[in-house]
């Protein structure tokens, strides 16, 4: 069995993250057990939700423990199978997490997925078709309910999923404002100013909070504007609405299959990378989806 590269977390950190929070090991590859699938990675995702794991704090979620493989989205390539729907070559998409094979209990519902990479580069299940893509959809479809001839605003625009929501609600005849490239020390300055221009009865998806992930404070400056404009504010998890998953990446394939989507991606070379690229994209430095080439 192969040797594996991987990255640990083994500190956790107190604001900002930095190098020393992680660590490169290289293990053995175990020997695969019945019904489990050996899996090379050739990308993986690195996404904002990253940050709020290495806390051990409250949330919605459990924290990503010390000293073991930091969680995280991947495909790639079945390389040897012990279970009869996997076979070698097979396209995988699953939760392989920050190193170069995972070893894949492939009984386990939701973590391993078969992808077809004719019309759709095998990277982007891990962006515009895969859960940043989802997250815009539930957003677009489920919370605002978008209909034809609205105006929708998206910040983050150009990230994994605000560039999602805006290819989305083109195709449902929406006109759509974006905004990127407005870095915020102090997060809330971009809700406060979509806030003053809301219409009545409009709609807010709360998808992400970026600008606060390391603790700086996410103040309100016109919380009225709820009750005055008659808003509908409502927070979403995507992992908790799987009934969603295969009508989204199916039309999310569809606009990406066929061209009428045409996704950006920032990929950062090798997994030695990872931490770097990950500091990075909690400061904005990525255009589009941000990958790590394994
Ligand atoms: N609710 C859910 O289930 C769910 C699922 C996935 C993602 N999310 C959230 O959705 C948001 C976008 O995620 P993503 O996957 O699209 O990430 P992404 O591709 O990395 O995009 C993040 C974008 O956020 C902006 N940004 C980064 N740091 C910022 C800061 N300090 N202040 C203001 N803007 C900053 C940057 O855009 P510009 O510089 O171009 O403005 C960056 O390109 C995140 O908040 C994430 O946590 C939520």
């Amino acid at each position: 069995m192969p040797q594996n590269p991987q990255i640990h977390l083994v500190s956790r950190p107190n604001g900002e993250p930095t190098a020393d929070n992680f660590k490169l090991v290289t293990l053995d590859t175990p020997a695969l057990q019945d019904k489990q699938v050996l899996v090379r990675h050739a990308f993986l995702s690195l996404d904002p939700y990253m940050r709020g794991r290495m806390n051990d704090t409250k949330s919605y979620t459990v924290p990503q423990p010390l000293n073991s493989v930091m969680i995280g989205g991947t495909v790639g390539e079945v390389v040897e199978s012990r279970h009869p729907k996997f076979a070698a070559g097979d396209k995988v998409v699953g939760m392989g997490g920050w190193q170069t094979y995972s070893v894949v209990d492939a009984d386990t519902p939701g973590m391993l997925r078969k992808v077809d990479t004719t019309h759709v580069p095998i990277s982007h299940f891990l962006g515009a078709v895969g859960m940043p893509g989802v997250t815009a959809w539930h957003g677009l479809v489920r919370i605002i309910e978008a209909k034809a001839g609205q105006t929708l605003t998206v910040s983050a625009a150009s990230g994994a999923v605000g560039s999602a929501f805006g290819a989305l609600a083109k195709a449902r005849g929406c006109r759509v404002v974006g905004i990127a490239g407005h870095f915020e020390n102090v997060g809330g300055m971009v809700l406060d100013a979509v806030m003053l221009r809301m219409n009545h009865f409009g709609s807010i998806a709360v998808c992400g909070m970026i600008a606060g992930y390391n603790g700086e404070p996410i103040p309100l400056a016109n919380p009225s504007l709820i009750l005055v404009n008659r808003m509908k504010v409502q927070g979403f998890i995507v992992s908790e609405h799987p009934d969603d998953w295969p009508l989204a990446l199916q039309e999310l394939g569809a606009l990406v299959g066929s061209g009428k989507f045409r996704p950006r991606e920032t990929v950062a070379p090798g997994l030695a990378s990872a931490p770097e690229a990950f500091f990075g994209l909690l400061k904005g430095k990525n255009f589009g989806k941000q990958v790590v080439q394994i």
